[in-house]
């Protein structure tokens, strides 16, 4: 029994340690035949009862010992077959980043640097948030600036037509001082082309606090321009109208895509409008019980097509929605 508790524990890693094995238990000298050559000492009467003993250990060696053969042999097998660890590893093809994604990763990078939260609200919207708090009340003509898709009229529900309602909801829960910007996708009944989508998508910018002024709008803007076109880049701000600041500015950035061919982008102007903004509204601050005496701010809103556009010369807005690989694959390891 001892020496079948050694047998069964007996390991071999390589073929010298399988024929130490055969010939300590096996060989002419081993130890089955030793202990065969005790029989003649057995009494008769037992000589059966020792004989099976025997030839039960003699068959548990030899089984042992084929155990361990076998296992050298597939392990010589396994590494005859085994790879190459030298190969280069078959390369795994991961997706893509959106181009829209990746450019409103970097607005959203640069105004963090300067401080700026994130907040996000919901496209679907009610009539108030999207247009009335916002200095729009009914009937005022500017709701004609953008034309609404309607999900029901009364009470009035609506794709919003700007992240400017993000601005609202914010104003509704937080107490200046406010600096967040908000991306999101927003919608406008307007017919598809090149040039125009019924959906796109901007990045709202909101900053309330005491003593801002136009001078903090520019210098904002001005830095984040450079941060993502690079020092070379012009800017130009126009006088322009929103209800829900004043005084408002559109302001240009000079077209980087523009060559001798012509340009659908700026029409070879050499400029294109970027964004929208302005000091909020005295009333749209009223609208959230800030007080508007104490408080000041600026508000900027920014379509993340148009910067893509001009920072990887897209010129067809379809481009962003029809999931054409060939399109989208342009942009591998861009994140
Ligand atoms: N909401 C305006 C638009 O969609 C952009 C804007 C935002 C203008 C904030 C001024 C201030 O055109």
């Amino acid at each position: 029994e001892l020496y079948k508790q050694e047998i069964a524990a007996a390991e071999a890693t390589n073929a010298d340690m399988v024929e130490a094995f055969r010939i300590k238990y096996l060989g002419t000298k081993g130890l089955v035949k030793s202990v065969m050559g005790e029989m003649k000492n057995v009494p008769n009467d037992q000589k059966k009862a020792f004989g099976q003993i025997l030839n039960d250990f003699k068959l548990f060696a030899e089984n042992k010992f084929e155990i361990l053969k076998q296992s050298i042999d597939d392990s010589q097998q396994s590494t005859a077959n085994s790879i190459d660890l030298s190969l280069p590893g078959s390369p795994v093809s991961v997706g893509t980043r959106h181009p829209l994604s990746i450019v409103r990763n970097q607005i959203v990078s640069i105004f963090k640097r300067l401080g700026f939260a994130v907040s996000e609200g919901p496209e679907i919207e009610d009539d108030w948030h999207n247009f009335g708090a916002m200095n729009l009340p009914e009937d005022h003509p500017a709701r004609d600036m953008q034309d609404t898709f309607y999900i029901s009229q009364n009470p009035a529900w609506l794709l919003r037509t700007h992240t400017s309602s993000v601005q609202a909801r914010v104003m509704e829960h937080q107490k200046p001082p406010i600096r967040v910007i908000c991306p999101g996708r927003v919608y406008r009944n307007e017919t598809i082309s090149a040039r125009a989508h019924c959906f796109f998508h901007q990045v709202e910018g909101l900053y309330i606090d005491e003593n801002v002024s136009f001078a903090d709008l520019k210098q904002t803007l001005y830095f984040f321009v450079q941060e993502m076109f690079g020092k070379e880049v012009k800017v130009r701000f126009r006088p322009s109208y929103f209800p829900f600041t004043e005084p408002s500015a559109e302001m240009d950035i000079s077209c980087l895509i523009c060559d001798s061919k012509g340009c659908n982008v700026c029409k070879h102007t050499g400029w294109v409008e970027i964004l929208g903004s302005g000091m909020v509204h005295p009333k749209v601050l009223e609208n959230f019980g800030i007080d508007s005496n104490k408080y000041t701010g600026f508000a900027f809103g920014m379509g993340v097509e148009r910067i893509c556009q001009l920072k990887y010369q897209v010129n067809d807005l379809r481009l962003y929605s029809q999931n054409d690989v060939r399109f989208l694959k342009q942009f591998t390891g861009a994140i």
